[in-house]
Order: structure tokens, then sequence, then C-alpha cells
């Protein structure tokens, strides 16, 4: 199944799968007396730095939390600033992604975002696919409870049609309705900006990730906090349920 964690004997040091909650823009801008979306812009300089850094360490997957479910509810000025500025990154960092072999995919509610953001990212989708670098995947319009619901009506609906009994429902199965079907597990996650929680990203795929909160904002986090983050991954014992004692014999 592509979307297992890893067994403890496929452990490497370095995460083949690393997920960031970008958190941190507004308190970087509202510390600089400058409005909220200068922090938005000043955000996407440390995309550009994860990625390649991410590319750089041998990360095989990068899953970017830019926008979720929930930041719909904020000002109606912030929101539409930052649709624009997802606009212009795309337009302005695309050439250079295909360039560096990143395949970029999205995942979302895309049928929530506006005509002109849809068409950029099947864009870069499209010119992308054939990629076999880095995978970079951006959320935007996501939440991991509306991805599970999602994956419930897929399975449901193949219920419906007979294609499939209730009692054959496994996680196999139910996971090929998720946004990251096929792609494996996080094995890391890392969220900027000082806050200890989840808000609502990858419920499903999280489940034995490593969790690494560092207080530095958003805009500040670079590559040197990046090697933070994978120096203590690194140093982590993953046992996904098994004793110590156990993992050590498959010699990790
Ligand atoms: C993260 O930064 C970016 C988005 C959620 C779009 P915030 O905008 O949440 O920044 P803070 O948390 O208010 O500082
Ligand atoms: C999480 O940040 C969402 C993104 C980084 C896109 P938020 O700033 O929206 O999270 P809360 O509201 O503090 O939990
Ligand atoms: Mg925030």
């Amino acid at each position: 199944m592509q979307n297992e964690p890893s067994k403890p004997s496929q452990i490497s040091s370095v995460p083949r799968h690393v997920a960031i909650i970008m958190d941190g823009n507004g308190r970087w801008a509202s510390s600089r007396k400058k409005a909220r979306h200068s922090g938005h812009r000043a955000g996407v300089k440390s995309v550009r730095l994860s990625v390649e850094t991410a590319a750089q360490r041998g990360v095989e997957y990068l899953t970017l939390f830019a926008f979720s479910s929930e930041n719909w509810a904020r000002p109606e000025d912030e929101v539409g600033r930052l649709m624009s500025l997802f606009v212009e990154a795309l337009r302005r960092e695309v050439d250079e992604l295909h360039r560096n072999n990143v395949r970029l995919n999205f995942v979302g509610a895309r049928e929530q975002l506006n005509k002109g953001l849809r068409e950029k990212i099947t864009e870069a989708e499209k010119k992308t696919a054939d990629n076999n670098g880095l995978r970079l995947t951006v959320a935007i319009a996501y939440g991991g409870r509306w991805d599970i619901i999602e994956a419930t009506k897929a399975i449901a609906r193949r219920v419906e049609s007979g294609s499939l009994t209730a009692d054959a429902i496994d996680e196999a199965e139910f996971v090929k309705g998720l946004q990251l079907a096929d792609v494996p597990d996080p094995d890391l996650l890392i969220r900027t900006g000082g806050e200890t929680r989840i808000s609502n990203f990858l419920l499903w795929n999280l489940a034995y990730a490593e969790l690494w909160f560092t207080d530095v904002l958003w805009p500040e986090f670079d590559a040197n906090e990046f090697d933070n983050a994978l120096a203590y991954f690194a140093s982590r014992q993953r046992r996904f349920g098994n004793t110590g004692e156990q993992v050590e014999a498959v010699g990790c």
C-alpha cells in the first residue's frame, strides 16, 4: 500500500516525506508594523528555500500547507490578496521548479478557487507532470476533515454501485479516495510560528509522523532551521507500535 508508514526495517535517517504547516506570516508582519499581506509575500522566499533544501538533502516528497478550509473565514481583503499571491507565485516560480525537475501538485477543494488560480494550477501540474525529482504538493483550500469526508463519499459510491462490499473496506481501499493516495505518509511534520497544533492538516496521513515545532516565524524559516528539524528526525527511534528492542533487532 502506497501511503503506509515506513516499516522499521525501511527507516532511513532522512525523511522521505516532509510536511510543513507554514505559520507565522501575520505575526512576522505585525512585529515590523506592516500589513499582514506583506508577511505572506515574505513567506514565498521561505517556500523557495525549503524546496531547494528538501531536494538537496534527499527528501523525496514535500507537502506545504498554504491555505486551510478554515482560512476562508479571514477578512475578505486578506483572502483576496492571498489568492492573488498564489497566482503571482506560480507565474514567477514554475519555470524554475520545472528546470529543477520538481513535480508540482495541488490538493484541496479546487472548485472553491477562482478561475484564474485554477488555470495556473492545472498549467503547473501539466508542465511538471513528467518530472521525477522532488514531488512538491501544495495544499490550498485543504482540510483534513474535508479530505476524509471526500474519501468516504468516494468509497460510499463504490458500495452503492456494487463494486465493493462494506466488509471489504479496509485502509488500503479507503486511502484510494484521499488527496495524497499516491504519496507515502509524511515521516516528519514541521510547524513554524510557535503553535503546537495540527490545525486540520493531514489528519489521516500524519498518524505516525514525527512532530517538530519551532517558534521561528515562517518568513524567517531557512535552510539552517530545516536542518534542525532533520537532525531531530534523525535522532528519533520510530517504533510504529513495536518495542524499542524489536526495532533494534531489525538493525535500525
Ligand atoms: C500562515 O500565517 C499563512 C496562512 C495561514 C495563510 P498566518 O497568516 O496564520 O500568520 P499568523 O499565525 O497570523 O502569524
Ligand atoms: C494553519 O495556520 C494553516 C496554514 C498554515 C495554511 P492557521 O494560522 O490558520 O492555524 P490556526 O488558526 O492558528 O490554528
Ligand atoms: Mg497562523
